[in-house]
Parts: structure tokens; sequence; C-alpha cells
């Protein structure tokens, strides 16, 4: 029997029965571009501009907003030369938050089961949490004076189980550096920067996060650089990158052949999905090149207001590894005790200089090792105890509310007057003559 032609499959000549589908519009379109410069504070003027504008245009394509088999040039990958470029490493990875790179970070440097991470007792809660979703062990040890890992608490709290250490550059300024590369080289372990609070920040002309193993960046809203929420990780090791990178997506869109079976042992294991998409990506370019002018901005404020204080017995700053590679946003002040501390600042309060402290015993904090009672108690996501039940109990770290006297010391004493990049003359000169003031009422 004769097949007519239109019958015939199409892998035998006939006709496709679906000769072409689309194009489609993109599912983004003007209403999610709406939505965006909705964000903005604009005036209801300009809104109303704008709005007309985008009815007026018959054809608006959205955009591609998965980093990978983007049809455009990636603004996630552009983020990633840009961090790269500024920090000075030769690896970087965009992750969705800073939590995601200190996890990938630890994972990539092969921390598991029972292996022992050193922490410093003030830090935001994730550098520690990072280690126990790693099911490894933080080791929580003493801050100095520059409110910092200190480098010999740091050694004497090495064991046969520690796998790296952890320094975090807290409020803007670096840690020991020389000390801790020198202790992590000495005991070949790995040294990661936390640098969620110091982007940008350097130590002797070196960009933090370029100095140790690895280094983890938040974009986090309250961060130096903010595109909302997001990370980065950064390092000289391809080796360490490309098993972050595993880690950071299981799915595996970042080979060159996802589905192909690892090149090197390694390479692949089941991780998560730390992928930053191309909304945050955009947000963090211009984030990460206005960065130095931002720098500027806070280092001339915090210059303006020191140069103003005048010294009164017994206030000292918080020591500074580097002054000048400090970020400046913030200054940090100890006081006799933590009865003129409260005073003063509940007086600066008062003035309307931006002043808080960073301890009171009865104010809860996750950035205070105190309040990490889901450590401290070894809280377990399930019922099988990990990490904690991986060690003898007599071998885990001896977790307690007292076990870093110094550091809640100096935490308590510590007055913190916030700064601003956009501080004009005049503001740095109030807040400076409102300290003044204060102090020289309590210490009259
Ligand atoms: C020192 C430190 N590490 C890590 C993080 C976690 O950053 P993210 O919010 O991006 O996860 C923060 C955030 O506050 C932080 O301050």
């Amino acid at each position: 029997m004769e097949v007519k032609a239109e019958a015939m499959l199409a892998s035998q000549g006939g006709p496709k029965a679906v000769p072409k589908l689309g194009p489609f519009p993109s599912k983004l379109g003007r209403e999610e571009l709406w939505e965006l410069i909705d964000l903005w504070d604009l005036s209801p003027q300009s809104k109303e501009r704008i709005k007309n504008i985008l009815n007026q245009d018959s054809h608006i394509e959205g955009p591609h907003l998965f980093r990978y088999y983007n049809p455009k040039p990636s603004r996630v990958a552009a983020a990633e030369d840009a961090m790269r470029e500024l920090i000075g490493a030769k690896y970087c990875l965009a992750v969705n938050s800073c939590t995601s790179a200190l996890i990938a970070s630890y994972r990539a440097l092969g921390i598991g089961l029972g292996d022992e991470v050193i922490v410093p007792a003030y830090t935001f809660f994730a550098s520690a949490a990072g280690v126990v979703a790693s099911n490894g062990i933080p080791v929580i040890v003493e801050v100095d004076d520059s409110l910092t890992l200190d480098p010999e608490a740091a050694e004497r709290a090495i064991t046969r189980r520690t796998k790296a250490i952890v320094i975090v550059h807290m409020r803007g300024a670096a840690g020991q550096m020389d000390a801790l590369m020198d202790l992590a080289k000495r005991k070949g372990l790995p040294l990661v920067e936390d640098v969620a609070q110091a982007g940008g920040g350097s130590f002797r002309g070196k960009r933090l996060g370029s100095i140790g193993t690895m280094g983890c960046f938040s974009f986090d809203h309250y961060k130096v650089m903010s595109s909302g929420e997001g990370g980065f990780v950064t390092t000289d090791d391809e080796w360490l990158y490309t098993r972050a990178q595993s880690w950071h997506d299981t799915a595996a869109c970042w080979r060159p052949d996802r589905f192909a079976r690892e090149r090197r042992e390694g390479e692949l294991f089941a991780g998560e999905n730390y992928r930053m998409s191309e909304l945050q990506g955009a947000v963090a370019i211009a984030q990460i090149r206005k960065t130095d002018s931002m720098l500027a901005g806070y280092r001339r404020a915090r210059d303006l207001i020191l140069a103003g204080i005048d010294p009164v017995p017994g206030l000292t700053f918080r020591r500074l590894t580097d002054s000048a590679g400090d970020t400046a946003i913030c200054l940090i002040m100890f006081l006799p005790n933590p009865g003129v501390t409260r005073r003063a600042i509940e007086e600066l309060h008062a003035e309307g200089v931006p002043a808080g402290g960073v301890y009171d015993s009865k104010v809860r904090d996750w950035h205070i090792y105190t309040y990490w009672e889901h450590v401290l108690e070894t809280k377990s996501v399930a019922a099988d105890g990990l990490p904690w039940s991986a060690v003898p109990k007599q071998e885990l770290p001896k977790y307690s509310r007292e076990m870093c006297p110094r550091t809640l010391d100096l935490l308590g004493r510590s007055v913190h007057i916030e700064i601003n990049h956009n501080y004009s003359d005049e503001d740095c000169h109030a807040i400076a003559q409102g300290i003044n003031k204060v102090f020289h009422h309590l210490w009259k």
C-alpha cells in the first residue's frame, strides 16, 4: 500500500509533524522588571515616567537569570572576575552567602566527621555553625585586644584532630596574619579567612582573602559590599577551587562536560546548591566596582572622628594589626569596666552618637560564643547525635559559657562607634564632640 508523503515518518523523509515551535517570549518581562525598579526609592514622578516607557515598549524580553547555559555573558561570572581582581586571588567562586562560602571551603579542604576546626570566640555564629554543618567540631578560642583570634591561644588549642584554623577579620579589621600564617605553616594546617565583615580590607598591602588558604566573603545587606544576599570564595589553589565548585553546585552545571565521570579522584561528590543568581551577580559587580571609593569614605570619616577625640585616662582603642588596611567601618574603644561602658553607651545614645555595646551578659547576640548553646550543648539535627557522637566524650572540647574569660572581658568593655562612608565633616566633628562630652562628664 502506498503511504502518502505527509504520513511518512520524518526519519524516513516525511514532513515534520511539528515544524517549528516558538520563539516564545521569556517568562520574565515587564512585570518582573517593574518589581525590580520598584525596589529603588525613586520619586513618584520618575516611577510614573519609567512605567510609561515600559508600557509603550511592545517587546520586553527578560533576562536569563541562571548563571550557567546563559545565552548572554553571565553577570555572576563577571562578578567573580571583578572580585578576583579586587582581592588578588587566582580563583574566585560566587555563592549565595558567606555561610555557604565557609561550608564550601571547609568541604573543599576535606573537613569531615569529627575533625576539629579552630574558631574565635567572637565571630558571627556561621563561622562555627559551618564547621558543624560539615560534621566537624568547632574548637572555640580566645580573641585578644585586636578582637580577632589570639595566635598563641590558637596554637595551644591544636590537637591531633585539628584540620584547619579560621581567622575572622572582625568588625572591618585584619587579624594577626603574620603570626597565624606562621602557625599554619609550622603545623601544616590550612588557614581559612572569614572576611565577611572586612570585605576590601587589607593586611600589609595584601587584600584580606588573598593571604590564607581560602577566603570567604559575605555580600549580605549589612556588609561593606552587598547584593542583598551573596558570597564569594577566593583561593590560589586550583584544586580547592574545583572542590568548592563541586560542593556549591551538586548539579555540576559548572563542569565543561556536566555528566562526565570525575576527571580526578575527589573532584565529584554529593554537594549542595549554593549557586548565585544573575540578579545578585549584577548588583555585586556594581558594588565591587565601588568598593575602593566606599572604603576611602569610611577611612576619611574614621580619621576625622579619631582626630577629634580627646585623650582620657583609661580609654584605649582596639589594636589594629594594620591601620592603613582597616576598612574603618567602625571604631572600637575599651573602657575600664563594664559598668562605665554601659553608662557611656546610654549617654552616647542620648547625645545622638551612633554607639553600641559589643557584649552585655543580659543581651543575646549570635556574635558571642556564650549564646551558641547549640554548640555548647552539642545539639544535633538528628537522633544520631552527629557530629559530637563521632568523638569519644572525653575528647570533645570542654565547652562552657566561662571558657573564654578574656574575650568576655574585652567585649564587655567595648564601645562600638558605627561609621558611615557618607558622613560629612560636620557629622564627624559632631560625633567626636559627642564622645568628648560624654567621656569628660563620666571622668569628671
Ligand atoms: C564573621 C561572619 N561570618 C559569616 C557570616 C555569614 O554571612 P552570610 O550572612 O552571608 O551567610 C557573617 C554574617 O553576618 C559574619 O559576620
